[in-house]
């Protein structure tokens, strides 16, 4: 069975079942505090938490999909057997529809008969006395009447107990299924909301606690890689047809490790670009400059482009119609990478050992990750760790924040923060203006158009601002009018903008915003305008709106499926 057939046999099976299928949603998440997406129940959360109705948005209360995901924490281990970055996930999901005894019959249903299958054993969770939560003895009775000679083994909160993923969220007991020595099937039960992240809960120490989750449901994960590794009856993933066309194109004299990391991080790359992820120094950006320059190193055509695209096209057409930007990303972090490569590279050889320090400065200035500085110096680097590096890159982090706000403060300054540019003290002011315009317009569309718009780019020069927001048509021209007459009203009322600093997720919870897609710092800045908005945001902002002056919509366009973009001036 093809990769290709196994989706096409996971998708209909679920369908027959009363779900409806939904297409992956971008490895970029909404949700600001997780870099990428790494599970299918992402995109889902609200509807478990009661802030979205499934009934509404797809006529059903269960779905099916096949979700990209991108996990960085074993990054490292890349190369071994089984661990990947970018990889797929297939899932079914209930909010509210069925429970444990469906979710546990279709999946020894579609493992046994679907793809003719042995399931080894499966486990259930063996209960949390401490957080009064007890064993699962449910999904065992219902796992011996499907199957009564089904091995079944208890695990802990370590192994069976999912989420909540990022600074919050669903959570729940979880039921597993090994076939062939692997677990492949994670079916969790989603009956709790914890209001802190998996290393609170798990640690122990922290006195939030379980609660009762609005809509209990079911959310499901398969690994596709693995899955294929099993119905092809393959010894580990990259025998499958998902890696084997990349993995032969690669030139014979790498070695194994060196071509399976080659097709992992190729993959990664693809896809990221494909969602317009760029190399830059930080978060996702960073990551994309890591994956790729580790491939270059050794010396890559961007034919391995092609091959990751030809393998993936029939199922994201749109790798196809971004071809040529793919490639355009890649040739211009070489011709970068090129640049200092030589010179970093003879750095490296002049040195005697490489410690946390001298592998960060071989960063900094030639643009060699962490990962090339291991691979290329081998013993010389044997007392190097990830997290030393990590350590430096964070102290480096720490001051060049620094810098930036004694120059924020000064005179001649030049402000950029990625959101906001500005060269002069009178670009400033203008731009601060436009700043607190975008924040009001903000809360404007989200008053006319709905609550579930929400930004997804913004971008401010001393002339105008530009801001994209999710929504799925064209605006109306009175839908226009509204939202600016609303936030021109909240500019004469001369609210007054104030800023508090709290902790990410107290800020969370007052309501304040937080929609931009960046990893924010435990302390953030809490601005608010009256009671007509309230962001997370780095500043700056006027201190009162009457400042701001009239608010001009100029432009309303789209973007991308499902993105539109307004520009405005302020008068
Ligand atoms: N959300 C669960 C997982 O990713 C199914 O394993």
């Amino acid at each position: 069975m093809t990769h290709s057939e196994i989706r096409e046999k996971f998708l209909k099976f679920f369908e027959s079942k009363g779900h409806k299928i939904v297409p992956s949603s971008s490895l970029l998440p909404t949700d600001p505090s997780v870099l990428f997406t790494t599970a299918g129940m992402q995109q889902f959360k609200p509807y478990y938490t009661g802030e979205a109705d499934a009934m509404k948005d797809f006529g059903s209360l269960n779905t099916v999909s096949i979700q990209k995901s991108m996990r960085t924490s074993d990054i490292d281990e890349v190369g071994d057997e089984s661990h990947l970055t970018f990889f797929e996930m297939l899932g079914n999901f209930s909010f509210g529809g069925y429970w444990k005894e469906a979710a546990i019959a279709w999946a020894h249903d579609f493992i046994t008969r679907e793809l003719g299958l042995k399931i080894d054993y499966v486990t259930v969770f063996e209960g949390l006395p401490s957080a009064n939560v007890p064993a699962d003895e449910e999904s065992e009775l219902l796992w011996k009447e499907v199957d009564p000679k089904i091995i079944v083994k208890r695990a802990s909160i370590q192994d069976n107990f999912w989420g909540p993923t990022g600074s919050e969220g669903p959570c729940g007991p979880t039921t597993e299924i090994y076939v062939d020595g692997v677990e492949i099937w994670n079916i969790v039960f989603n009956e709790f909301f914890y209001p802190g992240s998996r290393e609170e809960l798990l640690n122990g120490k922290s006195d939030k606690n379980l609660e009762n989750l609005k809509t209990a449901g079911i959310d499901t994960g398969m690994g596709l890689e693995r899955l294929a590794m099993v119905v092809q009856r393959k010894k580990n993933i990259f025998e499958t047809d998902l890696f084997e066309p990349i993995i032969n194109s690669l030139p014979n004299h790498f070695d194994l490790r060196t071509k399976r990391v080659i097709a992992d991080h190729s993959r990664a790359m693809v896809f990221l670009a494909s969602e317009g992820v760029t190399p830059s120094n930080k978060e996702q950006g960073y990551v994309m400059r890591r994956l790729m320059r580790r491939i270059m190193a050794l010396n890559i055509s961007n034919d391995i482009i092609d091959q990751v695209i030809n393998t993936y096209a029939s199922r994201y057409p749109e790798l196809l119609v971004r071809r040529n930007e793919i490639l355009t990303v890649y040739s211009e972090e070489l011709n970068k990478f090129n640049k200092t490569l030589r010179n970093g590279l003879n750095e490296l050889k002049r040195l005697e050992a490489v410690d946390a320090h001298s592998a960060f400065k071989l960063y900094e200035s030639f643009g060699l990750p962490y990962e090339l500085i291991k691979d290329i110096s081998k013993d010389k680097a044997k007392s190097l760790t990830r997290e030393a590096f990590d350590e430096e890159f964070k102290k480096h982090q720490e001051k060049s924040r620094a810098g930036a706000e004694k120059k924020f403060g000064g005179h001649g300054l030049i402000l950029d923060t990625g959101e906001l540019k500005a060269g002069n003290e009178e670009e400033l002011k203008k731009a601060t203006r436009l700043h607190t315009a975008t924040h009001l317009l903000h809360a404007a569309l989200r008053k006319v158009l709905g609550a579930e718009v929400h930004q997804a780019g913004s971008d401010i020069t001393p002339e105008r601002l530009r801001f994209d927001f999710n929504f799925t048509r064209k605006l109306t021209p009175e839908e226009i009018k509204k939202i600016e007459d609303l936030a021109n009203e909240a500019v004469k009322k001369d609210y007054k903008v104030t800023k508090e600093e709290m902790a990410y997720e107290d800020a969370l919870r007052s309501g304040a915003l937080a929609f931009f897609r960046l990893k924010y710092p435990p302390k953030v800045n809490v601005y608010s305008v009256g009671d007509f908005s309230k962001e997370l945001c780095g500043g700056p902002h006027v201190s009162s709106t009457s400042e701001v002056g009239k608010i001009k919509i100029v432009k309303e366009e789209a973007v991308s499926a499902g993105v539109r973009r307004i520009r405005a001036i302020v008068e």
